[in-house]
């Protein structure tokens, strides 16, 4: 979003241009409008559009997103109800707000809400192969079926085969931590690349050493990388702001050409010392899929094998930020909450001991440690807008009209802050996940999404969780963190695909 203020303050300075595109503006959203309210060409419906805000001239209602669009979103919600519309740039969008209607979209009308828009960076992501950005139909459910399979060969809700090795990592996080030592310092790469090296590790069948040039630099790529596939991109939403952006739309291609070329270069390794007999790792389970499923399969639903291998380098992208951004909130929100901090170590201390590492059977006898790990989640909401859903035909959503290929967002962050299921939402506080006994309230654990709903939630979400307890469990037992003297830091976060914490120091202490 704050490229589009700047990209808005240099079309305003010009006041010819300014002029010109007010009108062209104008047309368009007069234009636009009418067609969604549309009954769109094919279907007339006798439903309204849903309700929304008068936005400007060609901007539509962006620069009344601010720097947080998702806080925005949801103060309109009051105004407007579960599902507004808004228009972004000349595309209108609609917002679907609170757990209800979220479900109801994305579970009871999966089918409708499924698809992904044509976003520019989407179609330029995995050279247009991506799954994760690819609209749904038939290629789609059979290339989420492939990664899905592959996945869970290494995690599942009945065997971990990832688990000791997540285990291992942990501990070697915990030992960079405190290299670091007691002199404030950020977390951030430590934390990426102990994920990034799980990753690596499925994808792969190889960890990384930390000065690895390589894997230094997919790293620092990454960042980079979600700020600009963020929800709000200029180039997906203002189509003829391209010729202005060639510079950071390079920028970007840049980045997934370096991505891409990390991950050909592994692929190559692989296809090179191939055998069908043993599964070293997903990119192994990848190739025996190209080669046993028949031709014929993969041209009825339009998959090529590239289609297939790009696989790979979708889910160390979406596998490495997600967990990272998780764990640096949870450092964050543990060095800020001394007694949060205290009281999960005390029942990681009493129920694992402070000997050997904890295990995922452990989780089930650590209560107060998963409230600490679901309100993290919560309160951080790392995908405050999901990713972009689109609809794939004309449908009808709480008595409004919404036509086919409409922009679709779901605003994660309004189920998270619900007042009514959440009481006082802005507080941190992981007893809300707790009931009378001390057991996990799961009713409550389940009003939320963090994972999304429907035919799109995510496919790492078993991989993700035991990832997430895993380190949390093993820092906490290890290690105490304190907020460096003479600092505040924000619990305040940075917009892009993901939220990541503002940059922050942390002082790490041995537990034993
Ligand atoms: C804390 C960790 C994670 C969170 C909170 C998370 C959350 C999400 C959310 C909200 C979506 C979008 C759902 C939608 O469009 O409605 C998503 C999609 C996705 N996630 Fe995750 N995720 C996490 C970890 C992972 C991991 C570890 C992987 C893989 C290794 C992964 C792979 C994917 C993929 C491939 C998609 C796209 C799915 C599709 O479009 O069909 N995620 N995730």
């Amino acid at each position: 979003m704050s490229r589009l203020v700047e990209l808005s303050a240099t079309i305003l300075a010009s006041p010819l241009s300014f002029l010109l595109l007010l009108v062209l503006g104008y047309l368009l959203i007069v234009f636009k409008r009418k067609d969604s309210k549309g009954n769109s060409s094919s279907s007339p419906s006798p439903y309204p559009s849903p309700p929304g805000p008068w936005g400007v001239p060609l901007l539509g209602n962006l620069l009344q997103l601010t720097q947080k669009p998702h806080r925005k979103l949801t103060e309109y919600q009051k105004q407007y109800g579960d599902v507004y519309q808004i228009m972004m740039g000349s595309r209108p969008a609609v917002i679907l707000n609170g757990f209800n209607t979220a479900w109801k979209a994305c579970v009871k009308q999966a089918d409708e809400f499924a698809g992904r828009p044509d976003f520019y960076t989407f179609k330029v992501i995995g050279n247009g192969k991506s799954m994760g950005f690819g609209d749904y139909g038939k290629r789609w459910k059979m290339h989420r079926r492939i990664a899905q399979n592959a996945l869970s060969t290494f995690a599942n809700k009945r065997v971990n085969p990832i688990e000791d090795i997540i285990a291992n990592e942990a501990n070697v996080l915990v030992t960079h931590l405190l290299k670091e030592g007691k002199k404030p310092f950020n977390p951030h790469n430590e934390i990426y690349l102990s994920v990034g090296n799980i990753i690596c590790a499925i994808c792969f069948g190889k960890r990384y050493q930390r000065d690895d040039p390589d894997f230094l630099k997919l790293v620092e790529l990454n960042d980079t990388f979600m700020a600009y596939a963020a929800a709000g991109n200029p180039v997906d939403i203002l189509p003829w702001t391209r010729p202005l952006l060639t510079r950071s739309l390079n920028k970007f291609v840049g980045i997934l050409e370096i991505m891409n070329k990390f991950c050909a270069k592994k692929q190559q390794e692989h296809l090179d010392t191939y055998t069908p007999d043993v599964m070293r790792d997903v990119t192994d389970i990848l190739i025996r899929t190209v080669q046993e499923t028949p031709e014929e399969e993969k041209e009825e639903a339009g998959l090529t094998d590239e289609h297939i291998l790009t696989t790979v380098q979708e889910l160390i992208g979406a596998g490495f930020d997600t967990i990272s951004s998780t764990l640096q909130w949870s450092v964050l929100y543990l060095m800020t909450h001394k007694l949060v901090q205290e009281r999960a170590h005390r029942e990681i201390e009493r129920v694992v001991g402070l000997e050997r590492d904890p295990l995922m059977e452990d989780l089930a006898k650590l209560p107060y440690t998963e409230a600490v790990i679901l309100e993290v989640m919560r309160h951080s909401c790392i995908f405050p807008l999901a990713l972009p859903h689109s609809t794939t035909r004309d449908t009808t959503l709480n008595g409004f009209f919404i036509p086919k290929d409409t922009l679709v967002l779901i605003n994660l962050w309004s189920v998270n802050r619900d007042g009514e299921v959440f009481a006082d939402p802005e507080r941190f506080y992981p007893d809300r996940f707790l009931d009378d006994s001390g057991s996990i309230n799961r009713e409550m654990a389940e009003k939320f999404l963090p994972f999304g709903a429907g035919r799109r939630r995510c496919p790492g979400e078993q991989l993700a969780k035991m990832e997430v307890f895993l380190f949390i469990a093993t820092i906490i037992q290890k290690c105490r963190f304190e907020v460096p003297e003479g600092q505040q830091p924000s619990l305040d976060s940075k917009y892009g695909l993901t939220l990541k914490p503002v940059d922050f120091e942390t002082c790490v202490f041995a537990r034993v």
